[in-house]
C-alpha cells in the first residue's frame, strides 16, 4: 500500500509495476478524470502529490508533466496520467 494525495485527500493504494498511477486510483474507486487531449490544453486536473522519499517508485517526470506543472513536480506533484510505477 502507498500513500497518495489527490485533491487534498489522502488515500491508500496497490500498486504495480507498469501501471499509471491515474490506473491505480480508478482501481480504487477513485474518481480521476480529466478532458485534457495529453498535449496542448492539459489542466492538470490529474494531479497528484506524491511523497518525495518514495519518487524513486516512479518512472520519471515526462516533458508533459514539466510544462503543466513546473516547479510543482519539484515539490513532488505529477500526473497521474504520465507517472508510471517502475
Ligand atoms: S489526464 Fe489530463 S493531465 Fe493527466
Amino acid at each position: 500500500m502507498r500513500r497518495i494525495d489527490y485533491k487534498g485527500e489522502e488515500y491508500l493504494i496497490h500498486t504495480r509495476s507498469g501501471m499509471r498511477v491515474i490506473d491505480a486510483l480508478r482501481e480504487h474507486n477513485i474518481a480521476a478524470t480529466c478532458d485534457c487531449d495529453h498535449k496542448e490544453n492539459s489542466t492538470g486536473v490529474c494531479k497528484v502529490k506524491w511523497p518525495k522519499d518514495t519518487a524513486f517508485l516512479l518512472t520519471a517526470p515526462t516533458e508533459f508533466e514539466r510544462k503543466v506543472l513546473g516547479t510543482e513536480v519539484d515539490q513532488g506533484y505529477r500526473l497521474s496520467c504520465q507517472a508510471i510505477f517502475k
